[in-house]
């Protein structure tokens, strides 16, 4: 099997001038690579998850919107200006929760609105080279993540972690799986249980996925699983990545995740949340005001099912992330370096 690290997660195909991903919809079952020139089409890959994970999204959104500015006709630059803001409110409103999305999509504003003398075509080539420049420099972070999580294990290590922050969700390494990679290279020896993720199985179809075609030691467990291995001394890190992390460190992540690290609080395992600065929101101060999406009912009760596998009608409660108290985290694995707040970014 190829290993998943060999293909580009998110891409931009110049001769067709469009948004490349994979779909990970079809994963672990059909690699799929999906061109994509349309507003909708763009929105709706965020939206149904055919893009996912907090720094895809946020490269996905930041080229989609190069490649949507690049569409305008007309060298009247206010028109265009306002063309490109009408297009940027339209992505960001495709999920609320993970802040790369807008942070990379004001980016790319910042861009439109700092280039007063440019001519409409010379802003379109800046908004391009600037969504490749995100997608450079997540693949940097991602790295700095790696080496800076590694100095916190050991050769031999259990580690779990739950969803997808892999290189699926990222350019490349992930973030939770950085150590785990970089580790893998060096000879560590890591043994990696992965939590299925329900309801949308993140875990069980890219984590496991991705760890297993790289030739690491992977273990998948079912969401209540966690608390048999920590009780059993299997594991002696858990590492997350994270969608929102409030400047107080509460942590937005899939839905599950303050699960394991009230689990891991209960059995002493260290539970570090791996977030690159761009997903850390100074301008929200506590979990509470994290927006968190809630998804459709048929994601719990029909997917992955032949037939329904709940009574018709029953309510369903389906919010895609929780958030994790800042008590129950030991530290933040940033791309600046470990820290047990994010107020300990502002000092550095
Ligand atoms: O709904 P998803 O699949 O986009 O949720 C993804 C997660 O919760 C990831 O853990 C998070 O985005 C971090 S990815 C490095």
């Amino acid at each position: 099997m190829d290993s998943i690290l060999d293909y580009e997660t998110v891409g931009y195909d110049k001769e067709k001038r469009a948004l490349v991903i994979i779909d990970q919809t079809k994963l672990p079952n059909e690699i799929e690579f999906i061109s994509l020139r349309a507003a909708e089409d763009i929105w709706d890959a965020i939206y149904e998850l055919k893009v996912r994970g907090a720094p895809a999204i946020g490269v996905a959104a930041a080229i989609g919107l190069a490649v949507l500015a690049g569409q305008i006709e007309t060298n009247d630059k206010v028109v265009f200006l306002e063309e490109v803001e009408r297009q940027k409110d339209y992505l960001v409103s495709s999920r609320p929760t993970a802040v790369n999305l807008s942070w990379a999509l004001d980016r790319m504003m910042q861009v439109c609105h700092g280039q007063k003398k440019s001519s409409v075509e010379e802003v379109k080539e800046m908004l391009l080279m600037e969504a490749l420049a995100i997608k450079r420099e997540d693949i940097e972070v991602c790295r700095k993540i790696g080496e800076f999580g590694l100095t916190l294990l050991k050769p031999g290590d259990g580690i779990l972690t739950h969803c997808n922050a892999g290189q699926l969700a990222t350019c490349k390494y992930g973030t939770a799986t950085a150590p785990v990679y970089l580790g893998h290279e060096r000879g560590y020896g890591f043994r990696l249980f992965v939590d299925e993720t329900r309801p949308l199985l993140q875990g069980a179809r890219l984590t496991a996925f991705e760890l297993y075609s790289a030739g690491i030691d992977v273990t998948l467990l079912c969401d209540n699983m966690s608390a048999s291995i920590m009780q059993k001394g299997l594991v002696q890190a858990v590492l997350v990545g994270c969608d929102r992390v409030a400047a107080n460190g509460d942590t937005a992540n899939k839905i599950g995740t303050s699960v394991v690290a009230a689990v891991a609080k209960q059995y002493h395992v260290p539970f570090y949340v791996c977030a690159p600065t761009s997903t850390i929101d100074f301008g929200t101060p506590t979990g509470e005001e994290i927006v968190i999406e809630q998804r459709k009912p048929e994601e719990v009760s029909h997917m992955w099912y032949q037939k329904p596998m709940t009574v018709e009608g029953v309510k369903i409660y389906n919010p895609a992330f929780d958030v994790t108290s800042h008590h129950l985290i030991t530290g933040f694995i940033t791309e600046k370096g470990i820290v047990k707040t994010p107020a300990e970014l502002c000092l550095s």
